[in-house]
């Protein structure tokens, strides 16, 4: 079975990664099939809504990070960016389903979603600085507008997990349900959005984002610094520690 699944019933498109034995960690590949999906699901007027969830087990345990060593993505047409486009620039609404771990992007694509569910036993992370790297999808900008400055500096600077009721309390999920219950709830929720008048949701929600103009601008900056620090020496070593299961060692 590929590793993106996407779908299409009664107005909604879904999106479920699918890479169970890799905690669903995001390729090039994954990343350009996503980014794929969005494209066709903006461009089809059937279209209403779309939902992007994990297989049961994990939502996604973030970029590959066999990727990031062997294959740093570079220019801005490279999938994982396309991918950050489609998302943070998504007409209709979004849906997430957060089926277990949610790290790096698994955390920074939700701040663009519209609605969040999160499954009981989600764990979410911005690891980035542990990785030597710096947050991207203009997580810099919109998780402190989200969860207020001090929360997000410990969030992006410690760069610790937090759990599904923490996500909640902090704005970054709608709600929380049973591990078995959070795609269905997703699905419901997305055509609960498909039946409404499609102009009408558009609208409102272009009117919510249009406050955040500044997001393009935000990645932008974001990706001078991470693609930087992609190829830097404490970037290796975070990365290469991961593989070999010990703590990394920065100078
Ligand atoms: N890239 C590549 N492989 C990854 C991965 C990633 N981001 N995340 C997990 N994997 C692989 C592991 O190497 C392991 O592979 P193996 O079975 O061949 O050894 C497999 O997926 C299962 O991961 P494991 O670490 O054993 O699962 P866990 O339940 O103990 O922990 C995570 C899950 C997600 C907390 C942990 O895997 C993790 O921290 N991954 C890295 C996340 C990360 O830093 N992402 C980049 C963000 S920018």
């Amino acid at each position: 079975m590929s590793e993106i699944v996407v779908q299409t019933s009664d107005g909604v498109l879904s999106i479920t990664i699918n890479r169970p034995d890799k905690k669903n960690a995001l390729t090039a590949a994954m990343y350009g099939a996503m980014a794929d999906a969005l494209d066709a699901g903006e461009a089809d007027a059937a279209v209403r809504a779309i939902v992007i969830a994990g297989a049961p087990g994990a939502f996604t345990a973030g970029n590959d990070l066999q990727d990031f060593l062997n294959n740093p993505p570079q220019g801005d047409n490279s999938p994982v960016f396309r991918f950050l486009r489609g998302i943070s620039t998504a007409s209709k609404p979004l849906v997430a389903a957060v089926t277990g771990v949610a790290v790096g992007v698994g955390s920074t694509m939700l701040l663009h979603c519209d609605l969040v569910y999160a499954a009981e036993s989600a764990k979410f992370s911005f690891p980035f600085v542990n990785l030597a790297l710096v947050p991207e999808a203009a997580s810099s900008l919109l998780l402190p507008r989200m969860v207020g400055y001090h929360k997000a500096a410990e969030m992006i600077l410690l760069g610790e997990p937090f759990d599904a009721a923490a996500a909640l309390a902090c704005g970054i999920a709608n709600a929380v349900c049973p591990d078995d219950r959070v795609v269905e709830t997703a699905m419901a929720t997305a055509h609960k959005l498909a039946a409404k008048p499609p102009t009408s949701l558009r609208l409102s929600k272009q009117l919510m984002k249009q406050a955040q103009n500044d997001v393009a601008g935000q990645m932008a900056a974001e990706g001078v610094h991470f693609k930087a620090q992609l190829t830097s020496a404490e970037a290796r070593e975070a990365m290469t520690a991961f593989f070999e299961k010990r703590p990394p060692k920065f100078g």
